[in-house]
């Protein structure tokens, strides 16, 4: 059985991929800071999967640490998600981005490279390829992340290419994640967002819950055609899954790989709204309000790529994303404090 480490396990999509490792055969090790994570999702992660998984409460730039974990555990390879994800707070405070989302891989390679383990994925973000990216995007699409958290990403990719050029042991891949949504379908585990969401579907099922007047819709004059944002919107367990089959293709001597991991296909803010009405079976308010500041118009992948190399293919359209988002807040009205 291979053991693989998981950073920021405890969180939203580190907890879905922890429920597929397990329930595909690995043994896994979680350590998180629970800066924004949560150990009653690691215990539900248990509970979903049947299967006891191993956790550290550290923080991936504290080497020391992470040199106690991988003296602990046969670790064979990791999955590194723990990191900072907010557009917003990555403005007004890009040294701490650059800190833990660079830093934290910096240091976790180092810990890695010594103890002999050189297998990584990466959870970078379709952020790095910035505004003037074609449609579908492809992943030799150029990259000029707009912000610093983009930027943070994008760094980090550059990162595990140094290496994996430098050094023919090391193994990379980067999956660019388009937009995540949904939940585990058992209800147990979901997106647990921290005071007002910014993003679209969490926004819709907290109208949805009543913790919410209305949807404000940030623009219907874009270049589409319902004149609202259009992006590729991807369930979580899909994504979860792209993550087991990354570490398998590993196995076999790859190098530095970055992949998109989206449906490619794109979705309206108003279709996305009109499929969490039918997912709630209720009007569900919503304004057209002005354009959000640095939005863009449409962002959807090309997935041949992961396709031709993992052969994943995402399985839920936007009906089991809506009915699942809805069905874990419906059951968790106050995330894990429920
Ligand atoms: P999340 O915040 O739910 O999970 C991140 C986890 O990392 C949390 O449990 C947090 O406690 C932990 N963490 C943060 N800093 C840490 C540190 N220094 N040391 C140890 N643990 C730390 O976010 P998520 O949505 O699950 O995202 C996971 C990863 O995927 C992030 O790297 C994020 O940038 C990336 N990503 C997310 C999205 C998205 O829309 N959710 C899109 C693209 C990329
Ligand atoms: C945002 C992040 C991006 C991140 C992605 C992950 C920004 C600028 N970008 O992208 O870095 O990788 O989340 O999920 O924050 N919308 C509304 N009303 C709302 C919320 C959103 O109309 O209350 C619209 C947006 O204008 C957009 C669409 O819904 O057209 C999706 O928005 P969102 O969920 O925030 O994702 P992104 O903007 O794609």
């Amino acid at each position: 059985m291979k053991t693989i480490l998981v950073t920021g396990g405890a969180g939203y999509i580190g907890s879905h991929t922890c429920v597929e490792l397990l329930e595909a055969g690995f043994a896994v090790v979680v350590v998180d800071n629970l800066d924004n994570g949560c150990e009653e999702a690691l215990n539900r992660v248990e509970r979903i999967s049947h299967r006891d998984l191993m956790f550290e409460h550290a923080d991936v730039r504290d080497k020391d640490s992470l040199d106690r974990v991988f003296r602990d555990f046969p670790i064979d390879a990791v999955v590194h998600f723990a990191g900072l994800k907010s557009v917003a707070e990555s403005v007004s405070n890009p040294d701490l981005y650059y800190d833990v989302n660079l830093g934290g891989t910096i240091a976790l390679c180092e810990v890695m490279e010594s103890h002999g383990v050189t297998d990584i994925v990466f959870s970078s973000s379709a952020t790095v390829y910035g505004i003037s990216s074609s449609e579908p995007i492809p992943e030799y699409a150029e990259t000029q992340p707009a912000q610093p958290y983009g930027k943070t990403k994008l760094a980090a990719e550059q990162h595990l290419q140094t290496l994996c050029e430098a050094d023919e042991r090391w193994n990379a891949v980067c999956l660019r994640y388009f937009n995540p949504v949904g939940a585990h379908p058992s209800g147990l585990i979901g997106e647990d967002p921290k005071g007002i969401p910014n993003n679209l579907a969490p926004y819709l099922t907290q109208v949805a819950a009543g913790f919410r007047d209305k949807l404000m819709v940030f623009g219907d004059d874009y270049p589409t055609h319902d004149g609202t944002g259009v992006r590729d919107y991807i369930h979580v367990v899909d994504l979860a899954r792209g993550h087991v089959q990354a570490l398998e293709f590993l196995a076999d001597q790859r190098g530095f790989m970055p992949l998109n991991l989206g449906t490619g296909r794109p979705y309206s803010v108003l279709e996305v709204h009109a499929a969490f009405e039918r997912a709630v079976g209720e009007k569900l308010p919503y304004v057209i309000a002005p354009r959000r500041d640095g939005d863009i118009a449409i962002y959807f992948a090309d997935t041949a790529k992961a396709e031709m190399e993992l052969g994943w293919t995402a399985h839920y359209d936007m009906d089991d994303m809506a009915r699942d988002a809805w069905n874990w807040q419906s059951k968790n009205p106050e995330g894990y404090k429920s």
